[in-house]
């Protein structure tokens, strides 16, 4: 199976649409998102850093990247394909990933543009909802993903959270980062002949459909 990148604005639902995969091809899903914050919750200058980029929206420094993607590729279970969600994120950090994938060995794969209105973006944002046990991610502004009690996870009973970053100001700030730096690196891979993309205002089902026929097509 082929690699596949994420690229997306905010809460396009890329950890979503991992899932689905994950589900069905059994890939590991790699999210620089999810690695900062747990990076972020350590009593460290580095973990005060990083928690306090990611409350403001803004990118922490490219050289803190690197190092932690470039280790978490080298692990065996990357070996069958893997799902990249969150980076690259701007011009440098793409050629350094192509750097990267020299040295261990592998393609680029399938880079997956989801395509989301400003709008819908900021309904998802205010709306997600995390399990602080199990990590099952809710939204209480789309019926479909909604959990049945506001604040309390249906699988495992746990206590539903916001993320520090899932703000109307923080948003604005994500989503610039996102048209400034992000944008730019698609042109980087339609050059390469590796882009796709979706419409991502769609429901859930919808979009992992769409995703799917692009992950089966040669
Ligand atoms: P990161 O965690 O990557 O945040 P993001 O890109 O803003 O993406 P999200 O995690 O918010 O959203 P998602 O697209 O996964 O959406 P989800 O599926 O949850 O990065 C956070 C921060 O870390 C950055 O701001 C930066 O500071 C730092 N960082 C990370 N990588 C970096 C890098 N490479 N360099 C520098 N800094 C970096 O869905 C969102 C919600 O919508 C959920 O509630 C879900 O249930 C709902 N939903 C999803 N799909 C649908 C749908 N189709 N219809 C209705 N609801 C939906």
């Amino acid at each position: 199976m082929k690699n596949i990148m994420f690229i997306a604005p905010p809460a396009a639902g890329k950890g979503t649409q991992a899932e689905k995969i994950i589900e069905k091809y059994h890939i590991p899903h790699i999210s620089t998102g999810d690695i900062l914050r747990e990076i972020s919750k350590e009593d460290s200058e580095i973990g005060n850093y990083v928690f306090e980029t990611l409350a403001s929206g803004k990118l922490v420094k490219d050289e803190i990247t690197y190092q932690l993607i470039e280790e978490r590729l080298k692990k065996e279970d990357c070996k069958n394909g893997f799902i990249i969600d969150g980076f690259p994120r701007n011009l440098d950090q793409a050629i350094e990933y192509d750097n990267i994938l020299k040295r261990l060995g592998y393609q680029i794969g399938k880079v997956i543009v989801i395509n989301v209105e400003e709008k819908i973006l900021e309904k998802r944002i205010t709306g997600r909802r995390i399990c602080e046990n199990c990590h099952a991610v809710y939204n209480i502004n789309e019926e479909e993903n909604a959990p049945q009690i506001e604040s309390i996870c249906d699988i495992c009973g746990g206590k539903l959270y916001q993320r520090s970053d899932d703000n109307i100001e923080a948003f604005k700030t994500r989503y610039q980062m996102y048209l400034e730096k992000t944008i730019p690196i698609i042109e980087h891979y339609k050059k390469q002949n590796v882009l796709y993309e979706v419409n991502g205002n769609d429901n859930v089902e919808n979009i992992a459909k769409e995703i799917d026929k692009i992950i089966r097509e040669n």
